[in-house]
């Protein structure tokens, strides 16, 4: 097989299932992960498990665009053609209060889920545009549909810290509120990278079996709701199944900047009135997406962040 893949976030949950699955079908595999402590057994199971022989274990701390900058020039060193990138790794510590910041300044649900991905991704451009039919995959939320709710906005105001002393912060808004703001860099990379084809999507991912490690990163009542949820999840390895049908399939050859939902259809923007009844049946609907993600101005707001931030780590 000569073809490979980059995971993030590859050591646990869905980008274990994910890595398995790919590495089954002979793919090469980079495991991109934070923690090689945590990296190396899960390589050497995986590798047993499928007798896949070419997967790479690599360092990536997705908060921190030192470590992004420095997992892609050894990628580089090795590797001059990618064809597939999976933006599967997640930040998510609900229940934390205390406002967290990444290394570079920026809240760090954002780092990770939103602006690392974006700056990874736009260091890799010239590897991706060596395949013949190059794919993105953004792991995306169910949470987004928290902006249903008409006044629910992302704090573009407090994404570097701006409020973090008189403004509550919640952990689990911050996440809703990265997941969306990566739902819309998911849009306009589709279109900026179209002409270089590149295919740029996103996946809605609802409720999936947690892992205990997971869980045990959540604080109090979070914990336990996460437990209970877990309940009624479906396993990773079905999300992996739908990762891999997104990036290899011909169904998704010609696909760019949607976002696909678990049963792998199209997710469309609402197009839901206003009323309770319509309401409901708006929240229930897993093939409509709150209309803020294609909001003008916070998309144009996003964009120049993303890429201020980025500009400036060039410097
Ligand atoms: N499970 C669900 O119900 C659910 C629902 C909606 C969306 N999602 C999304 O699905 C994706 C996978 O979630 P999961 O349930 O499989 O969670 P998981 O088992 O906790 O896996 C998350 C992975 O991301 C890695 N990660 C966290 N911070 C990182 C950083 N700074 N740099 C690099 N890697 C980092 C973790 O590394 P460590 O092991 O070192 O912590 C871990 O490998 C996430 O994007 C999540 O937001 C999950």
């Amino acid at each position: 097989m000569d073809k490979t893949v980059i995971i993030t976030g590859a050591n646990s949950g869905i980008g274990r299932a994910a890595t398995i699955r790919f590495a089954k079908e002979g793919y090469h595999i980079i495991m991109a992960c934070r923690n090689l402590g945590r990296g190396k057994p899960a390589l050497k199971a995986i590798s047993e498990e499928t007798g896949n022989k070419t997967i790479d274990l690599m360092e990536l701390d997705l908060s921190s665009f030192e470590s992004i900058r420095q997992f892609c020039d050894l990628f580089k060193q090795t590797y001059s053609k990618l064809d597939i990138l999976i933006h599967n790794a997640g930040y998510f510590k609900h229940g934390e209060k205390t406002y967290q910041l990444s290394p570079d300044g920026i809240e760090l649900s954002f780092a990770v889920n939103a602006f690392g991905p974006y700056y990874m991704t736009s260091l890799l451009l010239d590897e991706l545009k060596q395949s013949d039919n190059p794919r993105i995959l953004h792991a995306c939320s169910t949470n987004i549909r928290h902006f249903f709710e008409p006044k629910r906005i992302i704090e573009f105001d407090n994404l570097l810290g701006e409020k973090k002393h008189d403004r509550r912060y919640s952990s689990y808004k911050m996440y809703g509120d990265s997941k969306m703001a990566l739902l819309m860099l998911n849009f306009q990379m589709a279109k900026e990278l179209e002409e270089a084809g590149i295919h740029v999507n996103a996946v809605q991912i609802p409720a999936i079996k947690m892992t205990k490690d997971t869980m045990n990163k959540m604080k109090s009542i979070w914990k336990v709701a996460a437990r209970l949820q877990n309940l009624f999840s479906a396993p990773v390895e079905t999300m992996a199944d739908t990762y891999y049908t997104i990036t290899t399939s011909d169904q998704f050859k010609d696909v760019t900047g949607q976002l696909i939902n678990a049963e792998r259809k199209m997710v469309e923007v609402s197009h839901y009135s206003k009323g309770i009844i319509q309401d409901i049946k708006q929240f229930t609907d897993q093939t409509v997406y709150p209309k803020y993600a294609i909001d003008e101005k916070a998309s144009k707001l996003l964009w120049k962040l993303a890429n201020q931030l980025i500009e400036k780590r060039e410097i």
